[in-house]
């Protein structure tokens, strides 16, 4: 049996651009691991299998077929690496969907650091990386973990140093928000040079507090798109929050807190009815063998 977890992500910055000939959108952004995660349990079978166990108010119902991403991962490494075998995956889901923290790139670098280790494939770091890029634009990202700034589409992946742990409160709203959407409705005036780069400066100078660039070119959309959303933040700004932002493409909004007991408080404090609200912490690592 293989145990293997992939855990989301935060983007600190998120800078849009251009559009790109391929469809895509050329961005930067500053991305960051936490300490909430996917867990996937590989175990010998003649058969290539996904169940899995949801949380019930944190993720809606997932396709368990080629539609998701785990079974896209190990469809590609099963193709590509001629596996005869198969496997049963069993997925037990704690980050939600439609969240912006990377869940469906979790479970595919995840499954792909599993299946490795299970079919004893021998890939190096590069060549998972090279799946991880064909698989989706964060997969790679979420591979390694950490603090990186990510390029091109996100693929493109920059290590930076880590940073001091720093607790973080998860807010989103029951609806959630789809990537896809979320970027066919960008205008070209969304398009600018952002704060990617002077949030690295900041990190690798110490010279200013990083985390005052923190920005996020998609909240404004999906603010648009999601009322709720719109009113979540002006709460936070009427209540004198300091650092506070969507990340990915929302619907979650994150605060960042000085210590664990300030993450709890704000939790108690600030969740609106309803809404899944989760208290973490900043990781050094992505996807790992437990
Ligand atoms: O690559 P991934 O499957 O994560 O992207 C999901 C969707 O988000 C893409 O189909 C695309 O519409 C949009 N996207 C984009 N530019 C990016 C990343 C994602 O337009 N850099």
């Amino acid at each position: 049996m293989t145990v293997v977890i992939g855990r989301a992500k935060i983007n600190l910055t998120l800078d849009l651009l251009g559009k790109r000939d391929d469809g895509y959108h050329e961005l930067m952004s500053v991305m960051q691991s936490i300490d909430l995660f996917d867990r996937l349990i590989i175990r010998p079978s003649s058969e290539l299998s996904l169940g899995m166990s949801l949380r019930s108010g944190v993720s809606k119902w997932l396709p368990q077929d080629e539609r998701n991403d785990v079974m896209r991962a190990a469809h590609l490494l099963h193709k590509q690496c001629g596996v005869s075998c198969g496997a049963e995956i069993f997925m037990e889901k704690f980050i939600p969907t439609q969240a912006g923290l990377g869940g469906g790139s979790a479970d595919a670098a995840a499954a792909l650091i599993g299946l490795n280790k299970h079919w004893k494939l021998g890939l190096s770091d590069e060549e998972l990386r090279d799946f991880a890029a064909q698989l989706g634009s964060d997969i790679p990202f979420n591979l390694r973990g950490g603090t990186a700034l990510c390029r091109g589409r996100g693929e493109i992946v920059q290590p930076l140093p880590p940073l001091p742990p720093v607790y973080v409160t998860l807010f989103k709203p029951p609806r959630g928000l789809s990537t896809s959407r979320i970027f066919s409705t960008l205008n070209i005036s969304d398009f600018e040079e952002g704060t990617s780069l002077k949030f690295v400066d900041a990190l690798l100078s110490e010279d200013a507090c990083m985390f005052d660039f923190m920005s996020n070119q998609l909240q404004e959309t999906a603010c648009n798109e999601l009322p709720e959303l719109f009113e979540f933040t002006r709460r936070l700004r009427d209540e004198g929050v300091p650092w506070w932002q969507m990340s990915g493409s929302g619907s979650t909004i994150f605060v960042l807190a000085k210590d664990k007991e300030q993450a709890l408080r704000y939790r108690k404090d600030l969740a609106p009815l309803y809404w899944w609200s989760f208290a973490t912490k900043t990781s050094d690592k992505g996807a790992e063998l437990r």
